[in-house]
């Protein structure tokens, strides 16, 4: 997600540019621009690497003009580099426009574009939006634009100046926030209030298929049919720190619940419904190429290597490939038994874990074909990777990793659909898995509106608790290892995961009335084994939390308190059963008055040994 902002009044525009691309600071990005209008023309200056590098730029060297456009770029489309960084110019480098979104079929108009004589500068989608506004263009901004977004589809927020009309700014909206700041005699936009606040709380909020015209006299809100629409003004009473988290107490609240859109955005594009596969093309793998792996090395750490672990069952169940999940810390010191014939997989939502890093350089030592199943755009295991799946997950701000995570096992699952269709899978299963991925964000909604249930459930159980055992089979065997690093890591209480059937082999010594014990039970092929993997526990005066299905009357009976969770096929049901498990440890760690965000001891990447 990108941060975008504009200004038109009586005020030099740079300055205010910056310093609204400042507040935007945690939306996370690689680049940043601005683009200003003065008597002699327009100025456009941008960076890659963080807005630092773009203010060190212009201290000395800032660009005179009061109108201008300014964006800090997460990059979807394109490698984070100067040239792909916005704003981005018409044939004419007299329009300048800014862009949050995705123009998804800018292929195509670019190649019309091309063969109407147009030349690019950049990879990105967002150019596009340029030329086709500076081939419309007759005099009038506004009406260049309204004819340009004809043409379009995709989502966007995004604003448009041009060095012929110095007195106009125009924004449109679809599908990505945008709002007008109504200020004293000057005008804003923005892809949210943070960089308002210091000048305005008197806010409009566009809709989609909404335009706004901002002049140096005032502005006129308007769509693509009618030229103008009234629309109310609103206060905003969030402070900063609120607005930064979209209204959310802590951002790994706010990335919880972003996890239905990041899912989507994980899955957008790769699901190939006709031959019953996914696209993943990002590999860099032929059929052929992944044809001939005769094994398959997944490492990460933390988090990621729960998912890893998740990876494992789905790639040996559905693909018949044989998998070992590694510590990347481990891997990189052993001698391990790699060559040309093993696909390495590197998951990491950062992209710099220094030892997925270092796990990847040394697999590629050996000859190993290395993926990499990556969050952050253009970071150093993306780029040093032979190819990959970024997660599209957005900024994972909170250093206990949530949204990330279920975007790596939804991607692992693409990755397992495509090999699998080359090995064993039918088009018809193929079809059934996509179905079922397609049918995930709104499973995940679903949980998330029962949120209440599980903070009840954390201050009753887990809140004053000291140790807590998670216990689960097969594919969800991980998912107690994840739920256990959630609830320590930001809540300080000593938690362990186990495979259920593990308990007696040791744990079962720990039950006693003093310890909640959270079983993630859906009702798949090992249901009847959990159930009785309960009663044990149940028989030594343990207290039971379990995750089950609607209408699971037996583990009703049997439970201390039920989490339900939706039905899925079993190896998806990692993506709905650790969502309740991520809600738990956030309720258990703000009711001990824990650092959510920012947890003792923690790092968000770990970029050290
Ligand atoms: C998970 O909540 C932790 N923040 C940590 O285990 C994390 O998953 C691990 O450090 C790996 O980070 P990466 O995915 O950025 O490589």
């Amino acid at each position: 997600m990108c941060g975008i902002v504009g200004y038109i009044g009586p005020r030099q525009a740079a300055g205010l540019l910056l310093e609204g691309l400042r507040r935007m600071e945690y939306r996370g990005y690689d680049s940043s621009g601005i683009a200003v209008v003065n008597g002699n023309g327009l100025k456009v200056r941008k960076a890659a690497g963080k807005l630092s590098v773009l203010e060190q730029e212009l201290q000395d060297d800032m660009p005179s003009g009061t109108i201008g456009i300014g964006h800090t770029r997460w990059a979807t489309h394109g490698a984070p580099t100067t040239p792909n960084a916005h704003p981005h110019t018409d044939q004419s480098g007299r329009i300048a426009v800014i862009h949050n979104g995705i123009i998804e079929n800018s292929g195509s108009v670019r190649r019309a574009l091309e063969l109407r004589g147009h030349t690019f500068k950049s990879e990105t989608d967002t150019e596009v939006l340029a030329h086709l506004v500076g081939e419309f263009y007759q005099g009038n901004l506004e009406e260049a634009v309204a004819m340009a977004l004809r043409e379009v589809e995709g989502a966007y927020g995004l604003a448009f100046i041009s060095a012929d009309e110095p007195g106009v700014l125009v924004a449109a909206r679809k599908g990505s926030p945008l709002l007008v700041g109504v200020g004293e005699q000057e005008w804003f936009v923005a892809s949210d209030a943070s960089p308002l606040l210091q000048h305005t709380r008197s806010v409009v909020y566009m809709d989609d298929g909404e335009m706004a015209v901002l002049t140096r006299e005032g502005y006129r809100i308007r769509n693509l049919e009618t030229t103008r629409i009234s629309k109310p003004v609103n206060q905003i009473d969030w402070d900063l720190a609120m607005v930064e988290r979209n209204g959310h107490p802590h951002f790994m609240f706010k990335e919880i619940c972003e996890q239905p859109e990041s899912l989507h955005n994980t899955l957008r594009g790769h699901l190939l419904e006709d031959e019953g596969t996914a696209r993943v093309s990002g590999l860099n793998l032929s059929d052929e190429e992944l044809k001939q792996f005769e094994r398959i090395i997944i490492t990460a750490c933390g988090t990621s290597w729960h998912s890893a672990l998740i990876g494992e069952y789905m790639l040996e169940e559905m693909a018949r490939i044989p998998v070992e999940v590694e510590y990347a810390s481990e891997f990189r010191y052993r001698n391990p038994v790699v060559d040309q014939r093993t696909l390495v997989i590197g998951i990491s939502q950062s992209g710099e874990t220094a030892d997925t890093l270092a796990a990847i350089r040394e697999a590629k030592r050996r000859g190993a074909r290395t993926v990499g199943l990556v969050n952050v755009v253009g970071s150093t295991i993306a780029r040093e990777v032979d190819g990959g799946i970024y997660l599209h997950a957005g900024p994972e701000v909170g250093v206990a990793s949530t949204k990330a995570f279920t975007s790596q096992v939804a991607a692992l699952a693409l990755i397992t659909l495509r090999i699998a269709r080359l090995r064993n899978l039918s088009i018809l299963q193929g079809r059934q898995f996509i179905q079922a991925l397609r049918l995930l964000p709104d499973k995940v909604a679903g949980i998330l509106e029962r949120a209440g249930e599980v903070e009840q459930l954390a201050e009753r159980f887990l809140r004053n608790s000291t140790n807590a055992l998670y216990l689960g089979r097969g594919v969800n065997f991980p998912v107690a290892l994840e739920g256990a690093l959630k609830l320590k890591e930001i809540s300080y209480i000593h938690a362990e995961g186990y495979p259920a059937a593990e308990m007696k082999h040791g744990p079962i010594a720990l039950i006693d009335e003093n310890m909640p014990v959270v079983f993630i039970a859906p009702r798949d092929a090992v249901h009847s084994k959990i159930v009785s993997n309960i009663e044990e526990v149940k028989a030594r005066g343990g207290k039971v939390i379990a995750l089950i299905n609607e209408g699971d009357k037996e583990i009703e009976r049997l439970a201390d308190a039920t989490l339900t969770i939706p039905d899925t096929l079993d190896l998806l049901t990692p993506i709905v059963t650790s969502i309740p498990l991520q809600l738990l440890s956030y309720y258990v760690a703000v009711a001990r008055g824990c650092n959510v965000d920012q947890p003792r001891n923690l790092a968000k990447s770990v970029t050290v040994e």
